[in-house]
């Protein structure tokens, strides 16, 4: 067995984001409060009348209706919830791929599956993003990849950490390109309801295809992460078989998980959720725009879709994981660097704090590049 290699993305946030005095690396908004999710005082009672027993394994059944109601044709069967879209990615891939087997990862993505198809012994091959066509994907580089041996194509849409969104008719050669080989398509589909310029929630791969497995969960689009809440949709067998694997990790979420998650995606309070999601994306992007603008052509973005995140190519002669360095050292901010992405001279920043913080943390990122220009 290789080494099992650490997710360094991941790893650096978890070092650093608690320390720095402005966190600019998360993917997500600023986080609901619990009271917000409780407005009124007999929901209060509800939760605390809560006794904290094991909740049911797979998830709640009224959770489970309420997500298999956003997946057409889905019913509670077809839904495994996790502590996580990290749990549902990891086993997920863990139950359908064995060591040697192929898979096709969209890059630049979160880096998770591509760390652990490494870490299962699964064999990678990327296909890209292209900044240049404004991270539209190579549809034909993946077309030449997806062979026969392939067993399954990962995506992440709407993309971390370009904010990009597929159009239907990228979405529709991606299905293609699995169907053509039979194999399994993930995807991780976090961001949907983050949308940047429409109030249209991007569409799932769930339905176009009978193996695709979809993953999502309540720590972006809802702003809710401290719940630790994901699930995996797919074909109601698989998803049994998955369930195998949960039951050897976590088990279930817990109890107050459940209760809160299940009122967080109830038809009343979910929009309620985007809603304010929304308003933290399109008002931070404003305060980050302008400030990339600011500096003229020092900074290059292409607009992000969706997502807290822009990631943003700079012009100038320092490598990112230097810069995040010193940015973390010297000013106490912390974004992320290209560097984890495999894309030098990018940095990924987020736009999902509130103002006057985002504000002061982008100052702080201006007196080093005054220092480094000068
Ligand atoms: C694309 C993507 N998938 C999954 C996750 C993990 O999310 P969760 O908090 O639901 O485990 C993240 C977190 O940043 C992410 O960006």
């Amino acid at each position: 067995m290789h080494r099992f290699e650490r997710f360094e993305m991941e790893h650096m946030m978890s070092k650093w984001e608690n320390v720095v005095q402005y966190n600019l690396s998360e993917s997500g908004v600023h986080p609901v409060a619990v009271r917000e999710l409780l407005p009124d005082p007999a929901m209060v009672e509800g939760l605390l009348a809560t006794e904290l027993n094991y909740p049911q394994a797979n998830g709640p059944v009224e959770l489970r209706e309420n997500i298999a109601a956003l997946y057409p044709g889905a019913t509670p069967d077809n839904v495994l919830v996790t502590v996580g879209a990290a749990e549902a990615n990891f086993i997920t891939l863990q139950t359908l791929l064995d060591p040697g087997d192929e898979i096709v990862v969209m890059l630049p993505n979160y880096m998770q599956i591509w760390g652990l198809a490494y870490n299962f012994g699964f064999q990678r091959k990327a296909f890209h993003l292209r900044e240049e066509r404004g991270w539209k994907p190579d549809l034909n580089e993946l077309n030449e990849l997806v062979t026969p041996r392939t067993k399954m194509i990962a995506v992440c849409n709407p993309n971390n950490p370009t904010g990009y969104i597929l159009t239907e008719a990228e979405m529709d050669a991606i299905v293609a390109a699995a169907e053509r080989v039979g194999a399994w398509l993930l995807a991780d589909e976090v961001y949907s309801g983050a949308e940047q310029y429409t109030d249209t929630q991007t569409p799932s791969f769930w339905g176009r295809y009978d193996k695709v497995l979809a993953m999502n969960g309540l720590s972006k689009a809802y702003g809710l992460p401290g719940l630790r809440t994901g699930w995996v949709v797919g074909p109601a067998q698989t998803v049994d078989d998955i369930w195998r694997r949960h039951e050897y990790t976590t088990l279930t979420i817990t109890m107050l998980a459940g209760k809160l998650a299940t009122i967080a995606l109830s038809p009343q309070v979910r929009p309620q959720l985007i809603q304010r999601t929304r308003a933290y994306i399109r008002r931070g992007f404003g305060i980050l725009d302008g400030w990339l603008e600011s500096h003229g052509d020092l900074f290059q973005r292409v607009p992000p879709q969706a997502a807290a995140i822009a990631f943003v190519r700079y012009n100038f002669d320092l490598n990112s994981t230097q810069l995040v360095d010193r940015l973390k050292h010297e000013k106490s901010v912390l974004v992320v660097p290209g560097d984890q992405f495999g894309l030098d001279h990018h940095l990924r920043i987020s736009f999902g704090p509130p103002p006057d913080y985002l504000r002061a943390g982008l100052e702080r990122i201006d007196e080093l590049i005054v220092e480094l220009m000068s």
